[in-house]
């Protein structure tokens, strides 16, 4: 299985990033190229989201569950596996349903801050997909540097979960609101 998962793994990085810098040109551009570009955003995204789905579900064969979660570099790339799989998914299904109001005022600035997080998370995974065979790159010393140590279990304290929670409800909130506001 470990084959399958190398080569399904090229996809959704190839199709994820490429996804990620037509976002960053249709967010700055709205030349003939840049809409030509974003008509074709939709395809890529869903079939980033079929291959990421796809490598996701090899990835899990690939070694026994056992050995995975036992190694805190393993959980640390199927935790970040399923943020990237996760995160692309919403940025597909969000593309798809709101149109081309994505790219209305500051939204699309919006975008291309999304989308560098988007390439950052794939970049993450990719690297500790490496780290597993034995291939290093530079990104696990930025994340080093970060704080994050990447041979050592991610974790997040209480206090950030509760951060997060908050800051979901109050997105939720300035949603609700503007929603109500629009149809007033
Ligand atoms: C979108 C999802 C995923 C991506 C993009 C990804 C990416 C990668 C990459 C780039 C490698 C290094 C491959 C190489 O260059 O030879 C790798 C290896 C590996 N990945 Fe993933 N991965 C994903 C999901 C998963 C999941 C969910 C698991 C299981 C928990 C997993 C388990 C592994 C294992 C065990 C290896 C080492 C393979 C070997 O021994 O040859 N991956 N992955």
């Amino acid at each position: 299985m470990a084959a399958y998962h190398v080569v399904l793994v090229h996809f959704p990085m190839a199709l994820w990033m490429t996804a990620a810098l037509a976002i960053l040109i249709r967010a700055f551009s709205s030349s003939a190229l840049a809409l030509s570009i974003d008509r074709a955003l939709t395809p890529l995204l869903f079939l980033g989201f079929l291959s990421g789905a796809a490598a996701f579900a090899v990835g899990l064969m690939v070694w026994p569950w056992e050995a995975v979660s036992s190694s805190p570099l393993g959980r640390n790339h199927a935790l970040l596996a399923a943020w990237t799989l996760a995160y692309w998914t919403l940025m597909m299904i969000t593309r798809w349903l709101h149109g081309e109001a994505v790219w209305h005022g500051l939204m699309r600035f919006v975008m291309a801050g999304l989308a560098l997080i988007g390439a950052g998370l794939l970049g993450i995974t990719g690297t500790l997909g490496g780290h597993l065979i034995g291939v290093y790159t530079d990104v696990s010393e930025v994340l080093r540097r970060l704080g994050w140590e990447v041979y050592r279990t991610f974790y997040l304290p209480d206090t950030t979960l509760i951060a997060l929670a908050a800051a979901t409800v109050l997105l939720l909130a300035i949603g609700w609101w503007g929603r109500k506001s629009q149809a007033a």
